[in-house]
């Protein structure tokens, strides 16, 4: 949780209240059961995302921000053989559990996990074809720190494509998520509880609307934003001049 480190005195008591809750890295001790969840859900829930990234460009380096067991990475650099993955994450256990599943998808060459912080990492200026980010965002105790430093280590011209839900989806298009992930989850009793009422907290309450997404994009420095809705999903592009 944010704890006193996310208060300001301008902060609204909803803010307040907000980043209290917040859980910015995922928990040591629940990487192992997340890995598990991820691993069944998200190559199939942002396939899409994923091949169009791994058809974005021929060849390069990719940076994805907020990288958890490393699923995102491995997807990407099963599907085009010449693009090489960088992830990074806060939780220390996400890297082995990474490594591992790299290793075990015959991918380990051309990624590589380490741990960090988004805010400020230890990479070069201009250093990436592409950074990308998935179900990440939401998380970010100082969203505009990470989208800068995104920013920093991309090459001019170069794109930062980040996906995470939207605020303002209809109930429709959640009820239809909740549908998928519980689906693809396999989830038990317990586990439907925290999606239904986890989830949907996340989405309310931590997550941006598109107005605030743009609104964040502007005071970046970044030169560019689109934002495109897909069911649950925002897909934001930041273009680097
Ligand atoms: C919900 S998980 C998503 C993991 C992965 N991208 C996926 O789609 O399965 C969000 C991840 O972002 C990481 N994270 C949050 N804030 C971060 C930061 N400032 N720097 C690096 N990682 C961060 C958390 O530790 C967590 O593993």
């Amino acid at each position: 949780m944010g704890y006193w480190v996310v208060y300001s005195s301008d902060m609204g008591i909803l803010d307040r209240v907000r980043n209290f809750f917040k859980q910015e890295a995922v928990p040591e001790a629940a990487a192992d059961y997340y890995d598990l969840f991820a691993g069944r859900i998200v190559p199939t829930l942002y396939s899409g995302f994923m091949d169009a990234v791994a058809q974005n460009m021929e060849s390069g380096r990719i940076l994805d921000v907020g990288t958890g067991p490393g699923y995102v990475p491995v997807e990407i650099a099963k599907r085009n053989d010449r693009l090489y993955v960088d992830g990074i994450d806060l939780t220390k256990k996400f890297i082995t559990i990474a490594e591992r599943n790299a290793r075990e998808a015959g991918v380990s060459d051309r990624v590589h996990f380490e741990a960090g912080d988004a805010t400020k990492t230890r990479f070069e200026d201009d250093s990436y074809d592409m950074v990308i980010s998935t179900g990440a965002m939401h998380h970010w105790m100082h969203p505009e720190k990470v989208i800068d430093e995104m920013c920093r280590v991309l090459r001019p011209g170069g794109e930062a494509w980040i996906l995470d839900p939207n605020k303002e989806c209809t109930k429709d298009e959640f009820a239809e998520f909740l549908k998928e992930i519980i689906k693809l989850s396999g989830a038990g009793f317990f586990g439907r509880l925290w999606l239904r009422f986890g989830i949907r907290w996340e989405i309310r309450v931590d997550c941006y609307s598109r107005a605030e997404i743009e609104a964040m994009a502007g005071a970046s420095r970044f030169s560019g934003c689109s934002i495109q809705t897909d069911g649950v999903f925002m897909i934001i592009r930041l273009k680097k001049e």
